[in-house]
């Protein structure tokens, strides 16, 4: 039977920490509210959804550059890009049990005395919602007053805006080209929750594409297609994908047009990466408020404009659950079930696992001569010599390893290896001296799988 999607989280959750993707934060004093460390498999795991990004925004284009801009920046950035006065939830509280809730996602909250109940069941009544910043604030320095006070940023954006010049002139580039950030970024959420999906601390990837303000309707819809494309090209099911543009009362403050890329989580829609054209609000506010004129001069027209921005902004630490949640599926096999993850072979955290089917005959050694040579290509692999083939294909399965390459008797004869591909579970002889290429060209040719519905 499929699993409900209620089981679905549960099973995701509980892969994760079993196999070292992701584990509670503090967990041995308890926890810290809704935040969490990511283990082996998980660092890789983000690693790579960041390189798939980050080669597709950056790397494979001509009009993108990358920037690494502070956490904390100067207190006047975020009062003048509007956050420190508006970048609020709706907040209630319950008058009985306490709790504290976000008005516009009470149906994703638990009350905190009766976790099997909503917001209220508890029976108390719920307040008028209030305004509540959901900026985190500090002191910079020794002192602590109202001089010192500094925000870590609620969103990388701002880092890019206040860098527009800098990096237009030392990169030499003219609209429309784009500046892309990968980094953390904070939010005092009130209500985080569903597991990795709404965090305080979390990571983002977003690109500020600076366009002359005429163009900015044709460049929004290419960034909205690009990205959509993105996530298909990574193998998540187009069933659960879709594009929502905003209602007007949904817009920021900044945006004129806004569409959600939404999957389909195993609680309901949910944003996965949100495009907007924020138009030239940022840089004209920096503009006059900082008396540095943050525009574009185009030496031939001698035309001087602010462009207009459209941003695709998504989460490295979303997309990670997305792919991991998309990946997952517990396989009926004749004699047994398999739970396996189908990632796509760029965002595994392990490319291929490397068995010598038994630990002797020289099985071992050329095994890990093979294991060094796919690591000479920059793959990454794991190692494993422990227990029945079939034990060590299955934990491979469950971490989401595309490729398993064994070494038996035969291949100190004939030097030929078996590869054993995952979705499938195919299995084919290949030269050892051949397996780089071989691995190489099935990462490029893979393809989804079909696989039973959740
Ligand atoms: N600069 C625009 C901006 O920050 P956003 O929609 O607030 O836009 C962009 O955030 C993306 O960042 C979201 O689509 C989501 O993937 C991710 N994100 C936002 N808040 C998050 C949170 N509390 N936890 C995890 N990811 C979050």
């Amino acid at each position: 039977m499929p699993a409900t999607d209620a089981q679905l989280m549960d099973k995701v959750v509980s892969l994760c920490k079993r196999r070292g993707f992701v584990f509670q934060a503090s967990e041995i004093y308890g926890g810290i509210g809704n935040t969490y460390d990511y283990g082996p498999l998980g660092v890789e795991l983000l690693r790579r959804v960041k390189d798939a990004w980050w080669n597709r925004m950056v790397v494979e284009r001509d009009d993108v550059v990358g920037l690494d801009s502070a956490i904390i920046q100067n207190p006047r950035v975020w009062e003048v890009s509007g956050h420190v006065g508006g970048f609020a939830d709706p907040m209630v509280d319950c008058k009985k049990c306490k709790g504290r809730f976000r008005a516009d996602k009470l149906e994703d909250a638990r009350c905190p005395e009766r976790p099997s109940k909503r917001p209220g069941e508890c029976g108390g009544e719920l307040t008028e919602p209030r305004s509540f910043n959901l900026m985190f604030k500090t002191h910079v320095g020794p002192l602590e007053g109202s001089a010192s006070v500094a925000y870590l940023r609620p969103e990388t954006a701002q880092g890019i805006f206040l860098n527009f010049l800098n990096v237009m002139q030392a990169s030499r580039l003219k609209p429309p080209f784009g500046i892309a950030q990968i980094g953390k970024s904070f939010r005092n959420e009130i209500t985080p929750g569903n597991f990795v999906f709404r965090t305080r601390e979390f990571e983002q990837a977003e690109m500020e594409y600076f366009v002359p303000p005429a163009e900015s309707e044709r460049w929004f819809e290419y960034w909205k297609k690009e990205r959509f494309q993105w996530y298909l090209d990574l193998g998540l099911d187009p069933a659960r994908l879709r594009l929502r543009d905003h209602a007007q009362e949904e817009l920021a403050h900044y945006s004129t047009g806004t569409s959600d890329i939404e999957y389909e989580y195993p609680f309901g829609w949910g944003e996965l990466e949100g495009i907007a054209c924020r138009t030239d609000f940022d840089l004209k506010r920096h503009s006059q408020a900082s008396g540095v004129d943050l525009v574009y001069f185009d030496p031939e027209t001698r035309e001087r404009y602010t462009p207009f921005v459209i941003e695709p902004a998504g989460g490295i630490n979303r997309m990670a659950l997305t792919f991991l949640i998309d990946a997952f599926e517990e396989q009926p096999l004749e004699k047994e079930e398999r739970t396996v993850l189908h990632f796509h072979p760029e965002v595994a955290p392990i490319t291929v696992g490397v068995f010598p089917l038994v630990k002797k005959e020289g099985m071992p050694e050329k095994a890990r001569e093979i294991e060094r040579e796919l690591r000479r290509g920059r793959m990454s692999t794991f190692y494993d010599e422990k227990g029945a083939i079939g034990r060590r294909y299955r934990r491979q399965d469950e971490a989401g390893t595309p490729f398993c390459v064994t070494v038996d008797g035969e291949t100190l004869k004939d030097d030929l290896v078996t590869v054993r591909e995952r979705d499938s579970m195919a299995q084919e002889r290949v030269k050892s001296a051949e397996i780089r290429a071989w691995v190489e060209q099935a990462v490029r040719a893979w393809k989804r799988p079909p696989r039973r519905d959740r």
